[in-house]
């Protein structure tokens, strides 16, 4: 009767010990799990936690423990009690010291690098020695084990004294390697993961990669330095990781970019042949990639119309490729009498909206940014941004030098700032932007864009600026310089320095010159131009711009030009009616991307230079 009771609780002992196996397992994720049984010891074996004499004690003592339910024997045999404090080895010094109890249960947390065991003692009454009726829980110890992962402990190691964080609860901080987790993901099968980091439990990637199965690209070009049509070194700058040049291929355009050196994590070289115009870079590296964009140079810079030079008009700086223009003449190809019979024009800018017009009688010419675009690899839309009349004026300078008004734009969600400024033109003056420098006409406004910080969704992102531009004019009555409205946009694709869109309407074009020139992140870039939209009386331009992370310059320039038919008066007769009409738009290389308004100022003469061949017809000329 007696062996057989024996012999059930020994087999209920037994099932409880199979179900209780001392498995701690994460609720929150199936894949963790700590099994703690080989901690149990003996009840009359305990580990043992120094805990000093404190702000809240005044006794020296020591926490005495064990784990997976294990009681000790020398804590109270009656209460199995699991955690308690001792004043010496020997004896209780006071009633009430028990830290925690089976009875009152063990709960756990999962932590990030291991585990914290909490004990609750039995409430009791505060006696003068052991007062805990101030504590989270009155007249109750709490203990937390705090358990963390350490390779190297085997079993355990208590790392400090017991501190008491509060009145009566206990941090008691163990090492241990049976609490370190693995990651997850074999990270061994990964290409770019270079092993487990054992505090976020996330497989630690590459200097190429991040994401939980490192492979997000974090590589990007920011900016590729030109070589003449001859071919040559280019420098390739960006963020290329740890790298070597035998894993690395480059194309630009079809060819392959040979000899390839790399610097170090941010800069590269390579070896093109020759050619001609503006090439898209894939830089690949294994399996990733990016992309960005590169010009071959002119070795020398023609002028736009050679500058007129064969009847004195200008001289041509085959250096810069601009002309410089005698002073009875103007344009970007001294094509341009200077006359002062042709209405005025005056560039305003609205404060509010940071749109500029150029009035010219009772046509307007409306330039605005318009929007922000983060585009994929693909070219495709990840989002827009719209900007248009949504600009904060900061300040604005008017003095002698220089009437510049600043505005600035935050997109918060990409943490970017975007600050643009327009300057006005009264005198002509130099400007300089990239190393290159060009001459701004009077009557003409300068932009400049500067974007900072854009957090992209991806290092495979660009941006795009778009530019929108506007015509429209109140209604004249008999006006015989009534022209259709007719766009122009063919230029923009072509491999020139300088890219052009004309807005021509009355014998009054406006000409927006791009400038396939960025400075990204301190170094200058080729970016492309590309023609993004129109309706009835606007167009948007978009300006292609590299993977710029901390800082994208623009440095832009445009004009408007009232062209040699225009009468200032309708009673002219027949013969004084100027047989050439022709907005001068032409390339020449001119660094940034700039917009001169000129209207008024000027009155094309005699010459029909055909908008796209730029042919100068010598016969009408001469006549
Ligand atoms: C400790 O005992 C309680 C009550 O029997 C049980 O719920 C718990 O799972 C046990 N803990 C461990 C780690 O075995
Ligand atoms: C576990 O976390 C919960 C919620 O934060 C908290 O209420 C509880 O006291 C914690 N338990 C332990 C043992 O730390
Ligand atoms: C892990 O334990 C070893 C041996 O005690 C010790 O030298 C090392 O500092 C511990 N590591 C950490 C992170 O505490
Ligand atoms: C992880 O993958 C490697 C290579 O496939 C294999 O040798 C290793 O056993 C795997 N480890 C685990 C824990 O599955
Ligand atoms: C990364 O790998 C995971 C799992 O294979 C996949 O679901 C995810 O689409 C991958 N992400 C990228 C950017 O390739
Ligand atoms: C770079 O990679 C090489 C092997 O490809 C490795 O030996 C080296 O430690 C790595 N350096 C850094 C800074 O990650
Ligand atoms: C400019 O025009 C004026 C008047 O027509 C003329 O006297 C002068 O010589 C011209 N200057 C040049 C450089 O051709
Ligand atoms: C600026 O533009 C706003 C909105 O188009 C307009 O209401 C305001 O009158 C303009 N201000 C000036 C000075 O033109
Ligand atoms: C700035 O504007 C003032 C008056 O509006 C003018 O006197 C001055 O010459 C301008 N400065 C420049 C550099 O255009
Ligand atoms: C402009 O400034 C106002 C107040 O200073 C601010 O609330 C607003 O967000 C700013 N707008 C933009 C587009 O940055
Ligand atoms: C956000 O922009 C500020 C400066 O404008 C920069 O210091 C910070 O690093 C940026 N934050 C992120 C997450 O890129
Ligand atoms: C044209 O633009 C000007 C200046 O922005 C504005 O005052 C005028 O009302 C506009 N006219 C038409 C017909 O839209």
């Amino acid at each position: 009767m007696n062996s057989n009771k024996q012999l059930y609780i020994l087999i209920f002992f037994l099932l409880v010990y199979k179900i209780n196996s001392c498995l701690y397992s994460n609720p929150n994720d199936q894949t963790q799990k700590f099994d703690l049984s080989t901690l149990k010891l003996d009840s009359s074996a305990y580990y043992k936690a120094h805990f000093p004499i404190s702000s809240y004690s005044k006794y020296d003592s020591n926490f005495f423990f064990n784990f997976c339910n294990g009681t000790i024997t020398k804590c109270d045999s009656n209460l199995q009690m699991k955690s308690c404090q001792f004043f010496t080895e020997t004896a209780l010094l006071i009633p009430n010291n028990d830290a925690g109890n089976i009875a009152e249960g063990e709960s756990y947390n999962f932590t990030n690098n291991g585990l914290t065991i909490e004990y609750r003692g039995k409430t009791f009454s505060p006696t003068a020695s052991s007062d805990c009726s101030t504590a989270i829980e009155p007249n109750r110890r709490v203990t937390h084990y705090n358990i963390v992962c350490n390779k190297s402990i085997d079993t355990i190691n208590v790392i400090n004294d017991v501190t008491e964080d509060s009145r009566c609860s206990y941090q008691i901080n163990i090492q241990s390697k049976l609490v370190c987790r693995s990651c997850p993901i074999n990270c061994t099968e990964l290409l770019h993961a270079v092993g487990c980091n054992e505090v976020t439990w996330k497989c630690l990637c590459d200097t190429q990669t991040f994401g939980d199965y490192c492979n997000q690209s974090r590589i990007y070009i920011s900016s590729v330095d030109s070589t003449t049509t001859d071919g040559g070194t280019t420098f390739i700058n960006g963020y290329f990781g740890n790298t070597t040049s035998e894993r690395l291929s480059i194309t630009i355009g079809s060819l392959q970019c040979n000899d390839i050196i790399v610097y170090n994590s941010s800069t590269i070289n390579c070896k093109i042949d020759k050619g001609e115009g503006i090439k898209q870079v894939i830089l690949t590296d294994r399996d990733l990639k990016c992309t960005g964009s590169f010009q071959y140079i002119k070795i020398q810079q023609p002028c736009p119309n050679d500058c007129f030079s064969f009847i004195k008009n200008g001289i041509c700086n085959q250096n810069t490729g601009v002309c410089n223009c005698n002073q009875n003449y103007t344009g970007l190809d001294c094509g341009t009498k200077i006359q002062t019979d042709v209405p005025i024009s005056i560039p305003s800018i609205n404060d509010t909206t940071g749109t500029t017009t150029i009035t010219n009688e009772n046509s307007f010419y409306q330039i605005g940014i318009y929007s922000l675009v983060e585009l994929n690899f693909n070219g495709s839309i990840v989002k827009e941004y719209i900007l248009y009349e949504k600009w904060n004026k900061t300040s604005t300078s008017n003095n002698a030098k220089d009437n510049t008004t600043y505005f600035t734009q935050t997109i918060p969600s990409v943490n970017c700032t975007i600050e643009y400024s327009i300057e006005e033109v009264t005198i002509m003056k130099n400007y300089s932007f990239a190393g290159m420098n060009f001459i701004l006409l009077p009557s003409s406004v300068k932009l400049k864009i500067s974007i900072k910080d854009f957090l992209f969704s991806s290092t495979l992102n660009t941006l795009q600026l778009r530019i929108k531009s506007t015509f429209n004019q109140t209604m004249v009555k008999n006006d015989c310089n009534s022209n259709k409205l007719n766009f122009d946009t063919n230029d923009l694709t072509n491999n020139n320095n300088l890219n052009f869109i004309t807005i021509s309407k009355d014998s009054k074009t406006l000409y927006a010159r791009f400038i396939n020139k960025a400075i990204s992140d301190g170094r200058v870039t080729t970016i492309s131009n590309s023609m993004v939209g129109q309706d009835k009386d606007s167009i948007y331009v978009g300006l292609n711009l590299p993977h710029c992370v901390e800082h994208c310059e623009i440095d832009p320039d445009f004009g408007v030009l009232v062209d040699s038919k225009f009468k200032s008066s309708c009673d002219d007769n027949a013969n004084s009616k100027p047989k050439w009409f022709l907005p001068v738009v032409i390339a020449g290389p001119i660094v940034g991307f700039s917009i001169i308004l000129i209207v008024g100022a000027v009155l094309y003469k005699k010459y029909y230079i055909s908008l796209k061949v730029l042919k100068v017809k010598l016969e009408e000329i001469n006549k």
